[in-house]
């Protein structure tokens, strides 16, 4: 199995606040890893740790290294821009840009450079109907993505980042603020996703993660108690902690 990201020894530090410690996982190209764990465990801090978010807070240190494709991003050499167009995140509450459908999707490949007309008409269909938003949408491109519904918005921002191309999509609880009908169609596009990214999801859903994961990383206290297919962490785990955490004894 090839893996696409490679952590290793990783640990992070809020100021003096020890948040992940010596944190250990492969991450296997084109499947679909959920991270699962209480409240406070490290999902988020894991997350941004695998494409440099961090570098936009204040007294952040990380140690150890993320390898991706073998590369270490935290290299010096590491370009950012790049980096964050190859690993891409999506966020909790669907957050469009206040411009129209086409724009929003556009606005990615315009930062990188493309400004045929054509080019980004295309691109646009293209990643509208990654999304499985086009059939929806085709007809108003130019309407404002503010009146969509929250799960045609959710799928707009995950439209909007495939359009730059990503290797590998992060998320951190994309459904947890919508209503459930939205959340299911958002779902069911992370699921399909995983035929041709690399996805990394946080969810606190467990039958969520159960449904669209291949892996499961358990958290606990910034520590990485678990880490297996998603078939054993459900029904055969190794820590007693993870069976704990899984079957709702706590968080
Ligand atoms: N910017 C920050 N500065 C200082 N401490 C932080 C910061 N962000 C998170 N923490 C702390 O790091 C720990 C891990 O937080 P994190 O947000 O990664 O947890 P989480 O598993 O995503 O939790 P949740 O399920 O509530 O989203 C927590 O103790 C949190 O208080
Ligand atoms: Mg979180």
């Amino acid at each position: 199995m090839e893996s696409k990201i490679s952590v290793r020894n990783l640990n992070l530090f809020y100021k003096n606040f020890h948040a992940l410690h010596n944190i250990n996982m492969d991450i296997v190209a084109n499947k679909t890893t959920a991270l699962i764990g209480p409240p406070g465990c490290g999902k988020s801090t894991f997350l941004r740790a695998l494409n440099r978010l961090h570098d936009l807070y204040e007294g952040v240190r990380v140690e150890g290294e993320v390898l991706l494709d073998g590369a270490n991003i935290y290299n010096d050499k590491c370009n950012v821009m790049s980096l964050r167009k190859k690993v891409g995140m999506v966020f909790q509450k669907p957050n469009p840009f206040p411009m129209s459908i086409y724009d929003n999707v556009a606005s990615g490949p315009r930062i990188h450079g493309i400004k045929n007309r054509k080019r980004l008409d295309e691109i646009v269909e293209m990643s509208l109907r990654a999304a499985a938003l086009w059939e929806e949408v085709s007809d108003r491109l130019k309407y404002p993505a503010m009146n969509l519904t929250s799960g045609q918005q959710q799928r707009l921002c995950i439209a909007r980042l495939l359009a730059v191309e990503p290797e590998v999509v992060l998320m951190d609880e994309p459904t947890s603020t919508l209503d459930p009908a939205s959340a299911l169609e958002v779902e069911e596009l992370i699921y399909m996703l995983k035929r041709n990214y690399t996805v990394v999801i946080v969810t606190r859903n467990m039958r969520q993660a159960a449904r669209v994961s291949d892996y499961t990383a358990f958290f606990l206290a910034g520590n990485l108690v678990e880490f297996g297919s998603t078939g054993q962490i459900f029904t055969t785990p190794a820590d007693r902690r993870t069976e704990d955490y899984i079957t709702g004894r706590f968080g």
